[in-house]
């Protein structure tokens, strides 16, 4: 049995790890990076898939009432004239007098902690990303990167009507990159400036739209706990207060998770009204208006938008899952470390979930052992590891949260059997070769 798990969260153990083992890293690193972009690595894109396929399941596939899309990335102003970006989408900022480093005025701690407190008159600064669509830089070429997916969702509206004769109440989600000009990007890639946000906008008749938004609410809760394996008590949810309300918002509701620093926003819900099809209906001139085909009712829908960063969920599943075990838990020769690290991921979600490890680098072993992998690839995520002793590679599998170490030795050539090794319990079992399809499919069901 394993001893109990230490609880040691520290960002600095999960950025350390995650750059060692190649989850997530500075981005563009080897010519000193570019604040507030991060690159994934082999595990962490592994795991991020794993996290999206997953929301796209519970949000799209597993609904009989919501369509999925994909929307481009860079839109023209108009968009964003409409939606109202381009007015409200600013952060307040000040510019210290000193260093003249500029600085998110409403966030506190931000201010406090500055080493200079000479600070200009704040300013609003608008995030969203500039470019040009065309090679000639020019205003009638002027684009922008969407600073969130929606506007997608609310420009496809008459799209996924007509082509899949929606009946309203139904959703429109997409996951996709968002890109922010973050005035201050910080706890690694908790607030950063290219990010995947999944995004669903719900269109409701209006008077059902508080009913629909507490429903969202559990349905959100309910993921993150039962199908991503988050620990309730890690979450809580925080009413924005209504001077704090995003220019579209009704009401919003944050699930606040329980960071290292302290509960921040994981994911939000919010209700925003029927503001965005009537902004995009003024605007293109196009009518959205609804009519139910029972009631012969026309109106514009109301929408409630359940939304959430996949690279706050990746860090919250890295921290949920990180253990760190004083004193080590191998009984091997070379477990003699102080503190022994493993990832123990859902089994579900783990990047790499089932490692195959010959006990010996030579043919007789690595040709049975590569040809286990083919078969099980086709099921799993594998990985194939024939270097160092068994011991460090047990341990290095467990800093990948890998679930299963499959072993093929010497007896395998005449039993057909192999050892496989629990990530969390360390028990090992001889499985008949033939019975490991079975074997994993009930393990990771
Ligand atoms: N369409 C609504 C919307 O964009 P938001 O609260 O501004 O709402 C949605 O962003 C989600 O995107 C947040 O709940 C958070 O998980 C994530 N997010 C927002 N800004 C982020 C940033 N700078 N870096 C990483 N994730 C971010």
């Amino acid at each position: 049995m394993a001893k109990p798990a230490t609880d040691v969260k520290t960002m600095e153990a999960i950025v350390s790890l995650a750059k060692r083992r190649g989850f997530v890293h500075p981005s563009a690193e080897l010519y000193g990076g570019l604040g507030g972009f991060y690159d994934f690595g082999p595990l962490g894109v592994q795991l991020k898939r794993n996290l999206e396929a997953l929301w796209w399941k519970v949000f799209v596939e597993e609904r009989d009432d919501v369509y999925g899309i994909e929307s481009s990335i860079i839109a023209p102003p108009a968009v964003f004239a409409a939606s109202g970006h381009l007015a409200h989408f600013t952060d307040p900022m000040v510019e210290c007098k000193v260093c003249n480093e500029r600085i998110r005025a409403d966030k506190e701690d931000d201010i406090k902690e500055h080493k200079h407190q000479d600070f200009t008159e704040v300013k609003q600064f608008n995030t969203m990303f500039k470019t040009f669509a065309g090679p000639v830089e020019e205003d009638a070429n002027v684009a922008y990167l969407r600073p969130e997916t929606a506007q997608g969702m609310f420009t496809n509206y008459m799209n996924v009507m007509d082509s899949m004769r929606a009946k309203v109440p139904f959703g429109i989600a997409q996951i996709g990159k968002s890109f922010r000009n973050e005035i201050t990007y910080r706890n690694f890639i908790f607030r950063v400036r290219e990010f995947d946000i999944a995004e669903l906008e719900y269109f409701v008749k209006p008077g059902e739209d508080e009913k629909a938004f507490d429903d969202w609410l559990v349905f959100m809760e309910n993921a993150l706990i039962e199908r991503f394996g988050l620990k309730k008590e890690n979450l809580k949810r925080y009413e924005t207060p209504k001077d704090e309300l995003a220019h579209y918002s009704k009401r919003t509701v944050d699930i606040h998770y329980k960071f290292p620093w302290g509960w921040d926003e994981l994911w939000g819900l919010a209700n925003r009204t029927d503001y965005d099809l009537k902004r995009h209906m003024e605007a293109s001139g196009k009518n959205f208006m609804y009519r139910d085909p029972k009631t012969n009712e026309e109106y514009l829908p109301y929408v409630i938008e359940p939304t959430g960063g996949i690279g706050r969920l990746f860090l919250a599943v890295m921290l949920e899952s990180y253990r760190m075990i004083e004193g080590g838990r191998t009984k091997t020769t070379e477990a003699t470390k102080d503190e022994e690290l493993v990832l123990q991921f859902p089994k579900h979600l783990a990047p790499i979930q089932i490692a195959i490890l010959p006990l010996s680098k030579k043919e007789e072993l690595a040709g049975p052992a590569k040809e286990l992998q083919t078969k099980l690839q086709k099921h799993w995520t594998t990985s194939y590891d024939e270097t160092a002793s068994i011991g460090r590679r047990y341990r290095r599998q467990d800093e990948a949260g890998t679930p299963y170490c499959v072993t093929v030795d010497f007896d395998t050539l005449t039993d057909s059997q192999v050892t496989v090794r629990d990530r969390d319990t360390m028990e090992q079992e001889r499985i008949p070769i033939d019975d490991l399809i079975h074997y994993f499919t009930e393990k990771f069901s």
